[in-house]
């Protein structure tokens, strides 16, 4: 492993590490991409007792790849261990949806790994501790993980509604020929789930307010649906559900968070409601947030269309509905 004489390491944790989207991520924390060029990374990878061994071949491959900033590699089956001292943790591993089925599906399958996740982080972890949940359904896990972890500030659970972001900007960059780089202040408010509801009635391009350069129907029947629909539309074309781009979102979210967003831009964030936009209190629901100094702030006191409030309300609806099941299924 090559040295890097810069900062003090800290310590990431990556669960699901041997999977599809663990594969697409661990190379680029350890390349620096995720908290920068001067930040040296440990990595603990969490696994089950039967994925222990790919998890060791792509531990071999991280070694391999001689990153500097690489401090270490270690493999764990067990949270405790590998949440000791982590400062941000990536809850990735949980079944991914096949073809035609919903993200409810997935909750008895998956609710029950973040319940231990969360507590292991919470007699664990590292005070600064900042975890990023992943897996399916990203949202409803990551009220669970908070739930389960009550000396953790709830804030610090936050479910990815970056891809979302990320996939709305593609969308409409492609719409208006512009840069991705050129598009500002996107929404995606809510649930990561195909309820979400994708807004630019904020955003810019390249400096010009979005809406006026697209029409109303290709929001409506285009814009909105494409971008909640796209992970099915990803695991139908490749037979899998996304990994590379949920990685580079995984990244983007904690980059943003922990070096803050660009001046004149935010992102969205699923983190713990309170209150805003009428949004009931501890819904994990994506916002618009501006991050600065490893803490994020929800955008507040926009002038909401009526077409968007209702959206909000519906989709919360469907959140707590989500959360409901987990209660009828003693996960909660
Ligand atoms: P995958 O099946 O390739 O990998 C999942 C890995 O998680 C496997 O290696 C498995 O052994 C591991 N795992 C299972 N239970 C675990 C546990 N209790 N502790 C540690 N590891 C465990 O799946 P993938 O493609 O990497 O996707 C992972 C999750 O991410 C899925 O739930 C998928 O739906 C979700 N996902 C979310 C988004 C998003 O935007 N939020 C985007 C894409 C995928
Ligand atoms: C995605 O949005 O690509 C993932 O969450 C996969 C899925 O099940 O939709």
């Amino acid at each position: 492993m090559a040295e890097c004489c810069c900062k003090k390491p800290v310590t990431v944790t990556v669960t699901g590490a041997a999977g599809n989207i663990g594969y697409a991520l661990l190379f680029r924390i350890a390349s620096g991409a995720m908290l920068g060029p001067d930040q040296p990374v440990k990595l603990n990878l969490l696994e089950i007792p039967q994925a222990v061994k790919a998890a060791e071949g792509t531990a071999m491959e991280l070694n391999d790849s001689a990153f500097p900033l690489l401090a270490g590699v270690d493999i764990y089956d067990d949270p405790n261990q590998a949440f000791a001292g982590c400062s941000y943790g990536l809850l990735v591993g949980a079944r991914p949806r096949s073809k035609g089925m919903e993200r409810a599906d997935l909750l008895a399958a998956n609710g029950g790994i973040f319940g231990p996740q969360g507590k292991a982080i919470n007699d664990n972890a590292a005070d600064d501790i900042r975890v990023l949940v992943v897996g399916n359904p990203a949202n409803t896990n990551a009220y669970i993980a908070a739930k389960s972890a009550p000396d953790v500030p709830a804030e610090r659970f936050t479910a990815m509604m970056r891809l979302d972001h990320n996939r709305a900007i593609s969308q409409l960059a492609e719409k208006t020929g512009a840069a991705v780089k050129d598009i500002k202040k996107m929404i995606v408010w809510g649930n990561h789930s195909a309820d979400q509801y994708p807004d630019l009635t904020f955003a810019t391009v390249d400096g010009k307010p979005a809406p006026g350069l697209v029409d109303e129907a290709w929001l409506d029947d285009y814009f909105v649906p494409t971008v909640a629909k796209r992970g099915a539309a990803i695991i139908e074309a490749r037979g899998a559900s996304s990994a590379a781009s949920a990685a580079s979102a995984a990244i983007d979210h904690m980059h943003t968070w922990a070096l803050g967003t660009p001046e004149g831009d935010w992102s969205t964030f699923a983190g713990p409601s309170h209150g805003e936009y009428g949004v009931p209190e501890g819904l994990i629901y994506g916002m618009p947030v501006i991050c600065k100094d490893g803490q994020y702030q929800v955008v507040e006191g926009l002038e909401l269309p009526e077409k968007t409030k209702q959206h909000i309300v519906a989709n919360a609806k469907a959140a707590e509905e989500e959360i409901a099941t987990v209660k009828e299924l003693g996960i909660l």
